[in-house]
């Protein structure tokens, strides 16, 4: 983990938050190509969940909400972790953590446990009144619940179907760590979906497939995947049955989403406290009925986590070790470098023109510092499936040499057909088809 932190340091990926004013806990800042990489995983979900289905459609709800959701969704009451105080260096933990009865830190007592809200707290509006406290989300899906009338009622979807969202959510964790693995300030990745009860069940083990296909799909190995069942007595408030996705982050293997039946859970208590009606009328059945849900949750940063951890390598290359992250190219955060040899005015003016053609269709760096050796690696340290390497010949026969990350190996093409090869080599077109004309380097 030390390493990869700061490999993402060193490379532009994440930042610590404020970071010259000595950080703020638990908060994380994306850099130039962290940005690129977590934009990339949220568009793959948005593409599986959203896009190429036709029985969910997508949302973007505010984060600020009325504090009465809070109220009857159970967070004000429910959302609590145990918390202990140190009675000598008033250090606070989280008790259900703790590996022993005395602090970490100093050795001191413990006080006894509290239950401790992470809701975040502010005012809205100008005066600080306690009829004016709302709540920063702790999660994304009570904008779902509380829109369902409104989704339903245009979007003309019928029982089953989904809703997804994408965004920010806060929780002032007792302690964070492991880099971005617990943040204050995070982002998910939720989806419910709204079923026929009775069929509660069998969409469960639907959702649970298909989220642990997704994650293998793009890259993740399948033996650093698990699945945790949480028992009866431990469910959360809302909750019928959940399982964990575990991954096998560097401190061992851990949650990076939760699958939920939800039952009719939240849709009855904003029915109960709104007074607004939730009903469904399932016209082939010919009934009413609040739906179930089925709510596969996932948190943004954990997956970028995952991807980083999973994609890392270090190789032997010669008698040096090479640093790669080998990416999915969905994931990856750029996915071609355009490299000219030298800076030499000629070159570069045809490196730029190369540059210029490919922006447009994929996330590309132009890179001329350094010898050509060292932007390679540099490359292979950001993931960067391709680079593009413009040399003097090019400026003779119009050609420039491809390089592969995972491979290294190099083919030479027309840069009449840079763009259309990228395109297929980028999409997963079996790397050995090479465009009419084009020579593997050896
Ligand atoms: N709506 C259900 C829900 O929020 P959760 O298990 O509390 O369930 C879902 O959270 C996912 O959100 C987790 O599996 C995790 O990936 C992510 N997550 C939760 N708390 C987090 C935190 N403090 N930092 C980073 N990610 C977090």
């Amino acid at each position: 983990m030390e390493k990869l932190v700061s490999l993402c340091q060193r490379r532009g990926f994440i930042f610590p938050g404020s970071d010259i004013y000595e950080g703020l806990s638990g908060c994380w800042d994306y850099g130039p190509v962290g940005v690129e990489l977590k934009r990339n995983v949220k568009e793959a979900w948005w593409r599986s969940m959203v896009r190429e289905r036709n029985d969910v459609v997508g949302l973007d709800a505010s984060i600020l909400m009325n504090a009465r959701v809070w109220e009857a969704s159970g967070h004000l009451t429910e959302f609590t972790d145990p918390l202990v105080e140190c009675k000598n260096c008033h250090l606070r933990f989280r008790a259900d953590n703790l590996e022993s009865e005395k602090c970490p830190s100093c050795g001191g007592e413990f006080t006894e446990e509290r239950r401790f809200n992470t809701m975040f707290k502010t005012f809205i509006g100008p005066v600080e009144e306690d009829a004016a406290v709302i709540y920063l989300r702790p999660e994304t899906c009570q904008g779902i619940f509380v829109n369902f009338q409104n989704v339903l009622n245009t979007s003309r979807k019928r029982i089953p179907f989904g809703i997804a969202q994408v965004g920010k959510s806060f929780r002032n964790e007792i302690t964070t760590g492991n880099f971005i693995f617990r943040s204050r300030e995070f982002e998910q990745m939720e989806m419910e979906y709204f079923v026929k009860p009775g069929t509660d069940e069998e969409w469960f083990e639907h959702w649970l497939q298909a989220r642990m296909d997704w994650y293998v799909k793009y890259g993740i190995r399948r033996e650093n995947l698990d699945v945790y069942e949480h028992p009866k007595e431990k469910l959360s408030h809302y909750s019928k049955r959940t399982c964990d996705i575990l991954y096998r982050f560097p401190m061992g293997f851990d949650e990076l989403e939760g699958i939920a039946n939800r039952a009719d859970f939240d849709l009855t208590q904003h029915q109960k406290s709104s007074g607004k009606s939730m009903d469904y009328f399932d016209n082939e059945a010919n009934e009413h009925y609040i739906p179930y849900v089925i709510e596969p949750s996932s948190g943004v940063d954990r997956c970028v986590l995952a991807f980083l951890c999973d994609a890392y390598d270090e190789e032997p290359d010669k008698d040096e070790i090479r640093v790669v992250f080998h990416f999915h190219p969905d994931i990856a955060p750029i996915k071609v470098a355009v490299l000219p040899l030298s800076r030499k005015e000629n070159l570069a003016a045809v490196a730029k023109d190369v540059h210029a053609g490919l922006a447009p269709c994929f996330t590309t760096q132009y890179d001329d510092t350094q010898s050509i050796g060292r932007r390679y690696r540099r490359q292979d340290e950001l993931g960067t499936p391709y680079c593009v390497t413009v040399d003097f010949q090019s400026l003779e026969d119009n050609r420039v040499t491809i390089r592969e990350r995972d491979s290294m190996a190099q083919i030479r093409v027309p840069v009449a057909t840079l763009r259309q090869t990228l395109t297929a080599k980028l999409a997963g077109e079996n790397f050995s088809i090479l465009p009419e004309g084009g020579t593997v380097v050896k």
